[in-house]
């Protein structure tokens, strides 16, 4: 027998044995090699003294009770280790069945998250108590990593819930509940308000159940609901291919057609033949290259993004208590609920007094459906609304340490804005603008402190997207740069720092995307195949409704500014084939977009209708409709941006390899199964350098946009991915 060194033992005089879950030296338990060995060490024991154990009672000594899988294991899995993976699967799931088939009662103790893995030991224990600790998570998030829970995950929900309820509740979304959520949704049977109450409730179920059994394991048992053998279950199968089918929109995403997959067959057989169907579909997407993308975007570059690998060393952390911001439209009425909701004082000021209240209501709306949602308590909708004032009295901005503006897109009027209250606020208040287009350090120019302005660019709906990126001006100092990062995490949003340039990084690479559909429509293709392109190659929004929504006249206005500044300053500026089609939508067919009742879609009261057929009419060829591949349509598109993201590196707009792939994926909808603009590059077949490849095919047939840039060219010759720190 070895020795267990991640699970403490302590049996008690009445033989019940406490396992605790304390990975020495880790922040987090997670299904390491260690924890597989001490878990099988266990489980020896356990039966090894069986006449002598009462019962297990299973917690964690850490915060969270268990973190899950190893992700820095997972990351290096490949087609070549495939068998070391399955075989891994493999161990932790018979672990965990001789566990639950011990004869004895074995309980969870949830006192913190336990996702993924964490919640595939709970679901071996045959009663699951949570701890309604603030924050703590349960669920099988797996699917949002690429991955299905490979430690009997799937199995388990199945038959817990049966195979809708698991697939809808809780697998194909990841969904993460809260403990009184979870409890609603059946993972858990018991909710405790306190660690006493909870190993309480657990020793409860010990002595009440002396010889308990999964409900798998008891005669008869039947997956709830049925299985797709079962008549009434196969009338409501056919749909869930098909749902999920519109779900992913055609993209390239594995994980859940595997989970379906592995949900279905597993439902159709014994536990044990479900456990190995199960294993093999985790282990397909384990050692692919799709989870390997998404591990390193939502993990590894995300963690690298919130943890300050941006922000400047040396500046001590600061925290808002008091922020003013200018401007109570859609933007500003947004940036006001998030930081309300925050903790923080917001004075929200407009240039009336009801414009402002209007902008104060737009979070009381929020705040109600959050109420009639049981997101948030009525006591906690009032106190967040107490915290935002609004105003017309720039005298109300006295003693804040933070300015947000969201007025009109005006230079003029925000220099105005910035003259009347900078005397009035804190005298080391941090001043951002949440300008989407214009130059930080142009705006920088109307303050008497340029080395506090800094942008802040936030997305809309603001309460619900994740981003914000920081833009540093010429003038910008490190302490406005690592408080303007200490006030994005403060409000619970993720942060990404780009050098001061025309569209920053976000909206500049979008355009990217942008140009090239409307560029494929000039070029006479079926404006149905590049809407379908840029869905099947997974954007969130099909691209000429997107361009509609921007409305065709402000990337024209835009891109007509930064023409002449170009060309003032003695540059030669090339022209985009979209533009031609934009100025032809405007100009010669008044087709300006959603706002304006028409553009590249018809509109019924504001509602999109069809693709407008005069498309096909007036950019057909003369010779008829031009066939571009399908793949060269999503890669035109994908490769856009990934190109213009390399400039932007080597520009010095970017500085992190990490803060492009997170601002591409939770800012600007670029596919997350790439893992980022410039995972896409890492991760394309051949890396770098098949990038490069298909980059120069794409050039000769499309044109020098496509030209790889000197960064990329470095990159492939060295066979060297883009990763911080190479
Ligand atoms: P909006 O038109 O909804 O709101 C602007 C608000 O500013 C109005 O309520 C207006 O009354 C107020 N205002 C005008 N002059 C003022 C003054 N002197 N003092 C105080 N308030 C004044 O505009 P929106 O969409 O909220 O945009 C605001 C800013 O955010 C713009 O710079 C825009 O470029 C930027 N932005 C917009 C995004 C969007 O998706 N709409 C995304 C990111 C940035």
């Amino acid at each position: 027998m070895t020795e267990s060194t991640t699970i403490r033992w302590e049996q008690d005089a009445d033989g019940v044995v406490t396992l605790t879950l304390d990975d020495p030296g880790q922040s987090a338990n997670t299904m390491n090699a260690a924890f597989r060995d001490s878990l099988d060490a266990i489980v020896d024991r356990l039966e090894a003294e069986r006449d002598s154990v009462r019962g297990v009672i299973v917690t964690s000594a850490k915060k969270t009770f268990f973190a899950g899988g190893d992700l820095r294991d997972l990351i290096r899995a490949t087609p070549e280790t495939a068998g070391d993976v399955y075989a891994g699967s493999l161990r932790m799931k018979r672990s965990l069945r001789r566990l639950e088939t011990l004869g004895k009662p074995v309980v969870a103790a949830i006192n913190g998250a336990a996702l993924g893995g964490g919640y595939e030991i709970a679901l071996a224990c045959h009663h699951r108590v949570a701890l309604d600790a603030p924050g703590s998570r349960i669920g099988l998030p797996e699917v949002t990593l690429g991955l299905l829970p490979g430690g009997g995950g799937v199995v388990r929900t199945v038959r817990l819930l049966g195979i809708t309820d698991a697939l809808l509740k809780v697998l194909l979304q990841g969904t993460q509940y809260n403990p009184k959520r979870a409890l609603e949704a059946g993972l858990v049977h018991e909710v405790a308000a306190t660690r006493e109450e909870m190993l309480a409730a657990a020793r409860a179920f010990v002595d009440a159940h002396p010889e308990a059994r999964q409900p798998w394991d008891e005669d008869g048992y039947r997956i709830p609901g049925g299985t797709p053998a079962h008549p009434k279950f196969a009338a409501n199968l056919p749909a869930f291919p098909a749902n999920l089918k519109k779900q992913l929109n055609g993209a390239p995403y594995p994980a859940p057609r595997n989970i379906l997959a592995a949900a279905v067959e597993g439902s159709q057989v014994d536990f044990d033949n479900a456990q190995v169907i199960e294993a093999r579909y985790f282990t397909e997407l384990a050692c692919g290259r799709t989870s390997k993308n998404m591990i390193q975007a939502f993990f590894f570059d995300l963690q690298a993004v919130n943890s300050g690998a941006s922000r400047p060393n040396g500046v001590e952390p600061h925290t808002v208590r008091k922020v003013a911001v200018l401007g109570a439209g859609m933007m500003g009425a947004g940036i006001a609920y998030s930081c309300a909701r925050a903790g923080i004082e917001v004075v929200l000021k407009d240039v009336t007094a009801e414009a402002a209240e209007r902008g104060k209501a737009y979070s009381a709306g929020l705040l109600d459906k959050a109420v009639a949602k049981g997101r948030t308590t009525p006591a906690q909708r009032d106190e967040t609304l107490a915290r935002i004032t609004p105003t017309a009295e720039a005298g109300d901005l006295a003693g804040c340490d933070a300015v947000i503006e969201a007025v009109f897109e005006n230079p003029e009027l925000k220099h105005k804005v910035f003259q009347e209250i900078q005397d009035v606020v804190g005298p080391d208040a941090l001043l951002c603008s949440n300008t989407s287009t214009l130059p930080i350090t142009l705006l920088a120019e109307g303050v008497a402190r340029p080395e506090d302005f800094i942008g802040l660019h936030f997305f809309s709906p603001v309460d619900k997207m994740p981003l914000v990126e920081i833009i540093k001006g010429e003038r910008t100092g490190d302490v406005a740069l690592a408080r303007a990062f200490d006030l994005v995490r403060q409000i619970r949003k993720t942060p990404v720092v780009v050098n001061d340039n025309r569209g920053f990084f976000t909206s500049r690479v979008i355009g990217q995307f942008i140009n090239e559909g409307v560029a494929m429509v000039g070029e006479g293709a079926d404006p149905v195949s590049v809407e379908q392109a840029a869905a099947q190659a997974g954007y969130p929004a099909k691209v000429l409704s997107l361009m509609d929504e921007l409305t065709l006249t402000l990337p024209r206005k835009i891109r007509n500014e930064t023409r002449r500044a170009v060309e003032e300053a003695g540059g030669t500026w090339t022209s985009h084939p979209a533009e031609a089609v934009i100025d032809r939508m405007v100009d010669e067919f008044d087709r300006p977009g959603r706002s304006g009742g028409a553009g590249f879609y018809d509109y019924e009261d504001g509602r999109r209708t069809r693709l407008w057929p005069g498309l096909r009419e007036h950019f057909a060829k003369p010779d008829g409709e031009v066939s571009i591949p399908f793949e060269d349509m999503q890669e035109r598109m994908l490769f856009a941006e990934a190109l213009d993201s390399v400039r932007c590196l080597e520009e010095g707009v970017l500085t992190s390899v990490a803060d492009a792939n997170i601002g591409s994926i939770l800012g600007i909808g670029f596919p997350a199964w790439t893992g980022g603009v410039l995972q896409y590059i890492n991760g394309y077949e051949g890396g770098p350098q098949g990038f490069v490849a298909r980059a120069r095919e794409l050039q000769a047939t499309y044109g020098d946009r496509f030209t790889p840039p000197g960064l990329l060219l470095e990159k492939a010759e060295r066979g060297e991915p883009f990763r911080d720190g190479a």
